[in-house]
């Protein structure tokens, strides 16, 4: 199981200032020698974090997966088409959220996520869906032509006590399913130290991508350790 280290939190503290600190190429050079199989980044339509210089060095600098999240819009698709990173994960962006909020309503923008999807098929990226895990969501990824899903975990992480085994089942059943319709299958969001063990011992899932909880465990001990840490509670 893939871990993909999101460093967004990193270029939120720079943009604090509008200075050069901390740099993220930094925090991905740290994050890859803890351990991250992969650098995910989401460059948004208002540039709040994630600059577009920042997705040209890490283009240039990440041996393993640069994941780009963004929203399906005609300027993102010609930023990955040009970029090229080796997984385009779409998601619903809104201007006023503190993160992405909920997985793509596929349902309603079925027709866009499929023109997006081709476009950025035609240089040879893969496309990941966030998505919600729920059954019709990922029969209608599946007619997108997306080849994966990241199902979207915070539900789960938010969830307190009794409710919390439910919706891991939730998660657990869509990672069948998703296999079962031949996605790859990924889960992020709201994942950390106390809650990634029981999506982590899930079979069939592909790659976890966690980013606020390794970005805050980082302040008081460093990046790559507190990517090690993750690691090692994925692979016990
Ligand atoms: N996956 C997606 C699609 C996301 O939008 C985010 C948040 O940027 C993450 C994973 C990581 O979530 P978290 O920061 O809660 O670990």
């Amino acid at each position: 199981m893939l871990l993909g280290v999101n460093i967004d939190h990193v270029a939120t503290i720079r943009q604090a200032r509008r200075g050069i600190e901390p740099d993220p190429v930094m925090a991905a050079t740290l994050a890859i020698l803890g351990g991250a199989d992969g650098i995910t980044v989401h460059l948004r339509e208002d540039r709040r974090h994630i600059q577009d210089r920042d997705l040209k060095i890490l283009r240039e600098f990440v041996p393993n997966e640069l994941n780009l999240e963004m929203a399906a819009t005609k300027e993102m698709i010609g930023i990955a088409i040009k970029t090229k990173p080796d997984l385009v994960t779409l998601v619903p962006e809104k201007r006023l959220e503190l993160t992405t909020e909920g997985g793509l309503e596929v349902k309603l923008h079925r027709k866009k996520l499929q023109e997006a999807i081709r476009r950025i098929h035609g240089v040879g990226i893969p496309v990941s869906l966030f998505i919600n895990p729920q059954k019709e969501t990922l029969e209608i990824a599946k007619q997108t032509g997306a080849d994966m899903v990241e199902l979207h975990t915070g539900i789960y992480a938010d969830a307190k006590s009794t409710k919390k085994a439910k919706e891991l089942t939730r998660v657990v059943s869509a990672v069948k399913m998703a296999l079962g319709l031949e996605l790859l299958v990924n889960a992020g969001h709201g994942l950390n130290y106390f809650n990634v063990s029981p999506v982590a011992s899930i079979q069939g899932i592909r790659g976890l991508y966690i980013g606020h909880s390794i970005i805050s465990r980082a302040v008081f001990i460093g990046l790559e350790r507190a990517v090690r840490e993750m690691k090692e509670l994925i692979y016990p």
